[in-house]
């Protein structure tokens, strides 16, 4: 699986400040994993904190989940590939133009970042949805966002790890899904729910998994890391 070329594990740097997070990313190589810059490190420390991890060798991928009107998440979008992120999101029920438009922006770019939606969030029940007009599964709301993202031009989309075959079944192979709610065997849980272990991710079809805790509260982050890929190497 994860090659020197393509590392398919992405690690959340779930930090409030630069020292922290330099302080695990010095540990890090960028042939052997990907870093994720999500809001609150960035709203703490910003474009600067970004363009160091890119410095430093690292694809990154830029979790800020933009959803506003068309003009907008498109200026966004244009400004991220602007930073030089690997991969940018965008809320899918931001809608078909607004998905266009974002499309449109990072192709006017130089570079060129992975645009990937995001459907429904894995932290909202049926009853959550319902209380906000959507009166349907979970999961056949995530497959109609989905194709919907599909439609619209983006590369892929952010789901569970339960989502990957109907999606990649539903949507096509090449359609780029990303993953959190990942546990090597035997790793805490934390907060997430239904979780699958790397290499059973992988084996189902996810492009790239997202890992935070497992690694980065590991008293060895890098051995930790080795220890999933290595996991992983028959994936
Ligand atoms: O530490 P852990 O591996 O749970 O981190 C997972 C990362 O993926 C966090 O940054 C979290 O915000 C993000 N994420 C998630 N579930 C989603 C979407 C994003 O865990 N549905």
């Amino acid at each position: 699986m994860t090659s020197v070329h393509d590392p398919r594990i992405i690690i959340a740097l779930d930090f409030k400040d630069e020292a922290s997070t330099m302080a695990l990313v010095d540990q890090l190589e960028p042939s052997l994993c990907r870093l994720k810059v999500g809001k609150e490190l960035f709203v703490r420390c910003g474009p600067l904190l970004v363009k160091k991890l890119i410095n430093k060798g690292f694809d990154v991928f830029l979790d800020l989940k933009f959803h506003d009107i068309p003009n907008t998440v498109a200026a966004a979008c244009h400004a991220a590939a602007d930073m030089g992120v690997w991969m940018v999101n965008v809320h899918a029920s931001g809608g078909r133009k607004m998905m266009q438009f974002a499309r449109d922006a990072i192709e006017k770019s130089e570079h060129k970042p992975l645009l990937i939606g995001v459907t429904i969030l894995t932290s909202l029940t049926r009853q959550d949805i319902a209380e906000v007009g959507l009166d349907v599964e979970p999961v056949d709301q995530v497959l109609r966002l989905a194709k919907l993202a599909n439609d619209s031009g983006l590369d892929g989309v952010v789901c569970s790890p339960q989502e990957v075959s109907i999606l990649k079944r539903e949507i096509g192979q090449d359609f780029c899904l990303v993953t959190p709610g990942v546990r090597p065997a035997g790793a805490a849980i934390d907060d997430q729910q239904r979780v699958m272990t790397p290499s059973q991710a992988l084996s189902s079809g996810s492009d790239y998994l997202v890992i935070g805790r497992p690694i980065t509260a590991n008293h060895d982050p890098l051995q930790a890391l080795k220890d999933i890929i290595d996991e992983c190497q028959n994936c």
